[in-house]
This record gives C-alpha cells, structure tokens and sequence, in this order.
C-alpha cells in the first residue's frame, strides 16, 4: 500500500482527533509507517523529526528495544485480566514503585489522562461527602487550564475552543488567575506574579471553601495554553492555602511528569505532595494507552468501609492492562539505569544556548523548563499555526504550534546533532516570517 491510498481510506473511515475533518481538503494527513529513535517515516521513506514526542508522550524514542523487550515478555505471560477481584505482578510492581516515587500510597488505574482526572475528582468529592462534607461539590482551576476532554475534565477546563460549544453539558467551576509569567506586568518578577495570583487564590478560597471539594492544577506549566510556565511558589503557596482551608490539591501531571519539567514530577520542584496526582502520557513510554491517579492514605481510608457505597465503584475494563504496565516497568528502568534526569539537563542547557544564541527572529518570550522550551512568534498571519505546521512538515520536522507559540518538546533520546538540526530547521523557518 503506499501513501495515496492510506490517507484516502484514512480519510473514508478514520474521524481523527481534535481535528476539523473538512481542514484535510487542504491540509494532507500525514501516513507513518514505522519510527525508530526521535524519528518517523512514511512508506515512501521521507522521514520526520518527532519534536513533539507524539503529542508529548514519547520518552525514550520510538521502537525502543528495551519497551518492546518488556512487552513482548509480558505478551507471552499474560495481556491483561479484570483488575476487580484479581490482581497480576506488573499492576503491583508498578504501583510499589510509583508509590516510593510520589510519597502517595495507593494508585488507581485507567487508560486516558482525562479518566485519571475524572477519578481524581469524583474522588474527592465523594472523600468529602464520606466524612460528612456534602456541601463540597465544586472545583476551582486555573484560567487557560487544560484537563481533557471528558465531561468532568472539560468542566475543569479553560479552553473556549474545546469547551463552549457543550458548556450546556458541563459542571460549573471557578477559574482563577493563571500564574503564567508572560501574564505578569512589566517590571513584575514571575516570583512576584505567582506570589500576587496565590493571593487571589487565597481570597477566593477563603470565600468558598466551604462549598469546593478540590484546586486543579497543571504544576509548572500549562502546556495546552502555551506552554505557560510559572514560578515554583505558587504551587508551594496554594498547597499551604489548600490545607489551611481543607480544599483538596490535584496535582495534574499527565504532560509534566516523568521528568519532562526536569524532575521526576514537577511538583517536587516546589517541595510540596498533592492529595491526588494523576499521571498518563510519559507513564508507558509512549507505548500504551496507561493513566493512574494517586491519592493518600489519609484519602483511602475514607472509603474502606462495611458499606459498599462508601468505596469507590468505578471502574474501566481496561484497569491496570498488564502490557502497559509492563511498559510502564521498563520505562522506570530506563529513567534509574540511565541516569535520564541528569542526562537531560545537559541536553536541556545545550538546547537552551543554541536558541538564545540566535539573535533577529521575530520571536518573544522564549523560555524553558526541563525538556521544554517555547517562544512567541510575532506575525500577523491569521494562519500561522496551520502555515508553520505545514511548512515544517515539508522540511521533516514534527512541530505543532499552539496559536503563535511553537515549543520543542522532543524525546529524551534526542542527540546534539538531532537538536542541532532541529533548531537549524526552526531558524530558516522564522528567518521567512515577517513581523
Ligand atoms: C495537563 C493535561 N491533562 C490532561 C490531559 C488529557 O489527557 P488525554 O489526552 O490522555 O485524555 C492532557 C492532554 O494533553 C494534558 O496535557
């Protein structure tokens, strides 16, 4: 089959995501037929840099031996069985680890980052309605935040473009002001903005704690809006206001744990631990659908109980797959065996140098934090994101600007002479643009 025929009959059957189908009467889709390392290629060979790790999933390249290694092993043992009633080695492995690697006790499994932020709120909900708190039904998050796409992730959610359309469908909730530094005024430290938005979080919380269950929030960066990145304060302070005013703190690491931030998990950048944190896309590497949501002992022992209602019956068939925990395995594996975290911060600064090191692009803003690193791009063409995308795809590379903000957010396996080119490729790209 070549790649004429894929995205015809792509087109014919497959309804992709987040995506306007009429858009591909212009805009090809793009056929992959295989990946290895930072790299994927069509059946015709032509080959693309993935800087986007396959929407920021990808941690240690694609057709990694030692994934696949693991998941073959576990193919031959067992695929998956109901984790209700019946438990395997990789679920209990798994969860030991992320236990000793987050300080929170006790995980619980689905598929999709936005499943694992469902749970994490309907748990805390019911947390409080088991100790007495029915009042506690409402949600605060972050203005321009991003939770996914199921109803309860959406409600949580601060995109008009995914969210207005079924506002008639969703919960309200409270957004407060996001800590995102480019927000701050001119002059304004980003320690000093953090510190100004924690106050109104404080303010808004000591107005109506008593009706909200928990603060949802995006630890370092809000990736969905920009790569929005803030000061590590603001996360100590909302923890500090969370307690005082007995509302629960999410920590939402789908897109910033397993060291994307440069920390295992980000919130460890603040010093402080969550009453939940929910992580998916990095968890497997990149291989297989995996999320889980973790939470304390404090939380659980709310729901263990004679009355079966006080426990938490929900469930996904999916719950704890063995192959992805498998996978999930090996890419823990990989982050000790290889000392990943100190390895990227090597390849974080040298990728930082080389873009500060170019000077007449019309960009702003340009910033990082661990393995990503975004900036502005100052154009007044109203189709920049679809433009750039189109046109770094020709020169094969994967990048997938978010309005005027392009990020890198490659693989970890990532070279210097790969982010060479990278950037080599980002720089003629800009160097067409005019202001
Ligand atoms: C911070 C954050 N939370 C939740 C999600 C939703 O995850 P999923 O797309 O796996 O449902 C995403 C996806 O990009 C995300 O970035």
């Amino acid at each position: 089959m070549g790649n004429q025929d894929l995205l015809a009959r792509s087109l014919q059957a497959v309804w992709h995501p987040c995506t306007q189908m009429k858009s591909h009467e212009t805009l090809p889709l793009v056929p992959i037929q295989r990946g290895e390392g930072v790299w994927l290629y069509d059946m015709d060979g032509k080959r693309y840099l993935d800087a986007v790790s396959s929407w920021w999933v990808n941690l240690f390249g694609h057709s990694n031996p030692r994934i696949k290694a693991a998941i073959k092993e576990q193919l031959d043992q067992l695929e998956h069985v109901i984790l209700a009633g019946f438990t395997h080695e990789p679920v209990v492995q798994l969860s030991e680890r992320l236990s000793v690697l987050t300080g929170l006790g006790h995980c619980f499994y689905a598929s999709d980052g936005a499943s694992a932020i469902e749970i994490a709120l309907k748990m805390s909900f019911h947390y409080w309605r088991n100790t007495g708190h029915p009042d506690k039904t409402r949600f605060i998050s972050l203005q321009n935040s991003y939770h996914g796409e199921t109803l309860g992730a959406l409600s949580v959610t601060d995109v008009a473009l995914f969210k207005d359309t079924y506002a008639p469908l969703l919960r309200q909730s409270a957004q407060v002001r996001s800590p995102d530094w480019r927000l701050a005024e001119r002059g304004e430290s980003a320690e000093d903005y953090a510190r100004r938005c924690a106050n109104e979080l404080e303010a808004y919380i000591a107005e109506h704690h008593h009706e909200t269950a928990a603060f949802i929030v995006e630890p370092l960066v809000q990736c969905a809006a920009g790569m929005g990145m803030y000061h590590a304060i603001y996360l100590k302070c909302a923890r500090e206001i969370c307690d005082q005013y007995q509302v629960h703190l999410i920590a939402d690491e789908i897109a910033v744990g397993f060291g994307r931030t440069g920390t295992m998990f980000a919130c460890e950048q603040a010093g402080i631990s969550p009453d939940f944190m929910c992580l998916s896309k990095g968890i497997s590497g990149g291989y297989l659908p995996l999320s889980v949501t973790l939470t304390t002992e404090k939380i659980y022992q709310a729901f263990y109980h004679d009355d079966v209602s006080h426990g938490f019956l929900h469930s996904h068939s999916y719950t704890g797959n063995a192959l992805a925990c498998s996978a999930a395995l090996a890419t823990l594996d990989i982050f000790e065996q290889d000392q990943v975290l100190q390895k990227n911060l090597g390849k974080a600064a040298y990728l930082n140098n080389k873009m500060r090191a170019l000077t007449d692009l019309p960009i702003q803003h340009l910033r990082s934090t661990g393995m990503i690193l975004a900036f502005e791009v100052e154009t007044d063409n109203m189709h920049f994101q679809k433009d750039f995308y189109q046109a770094a795809l020709q020169r094969g590379l994967l990048l997938r600007p978010i309005g005027n903000t392009v990020y890198f957010m490659p693989p970890y396996v990532i070279s210097e002479p790969e982010l060479d080119w990278m950037v080599e490729q980002t720089q003629q790209l800009l160097a067409k643009i005019t202001p």
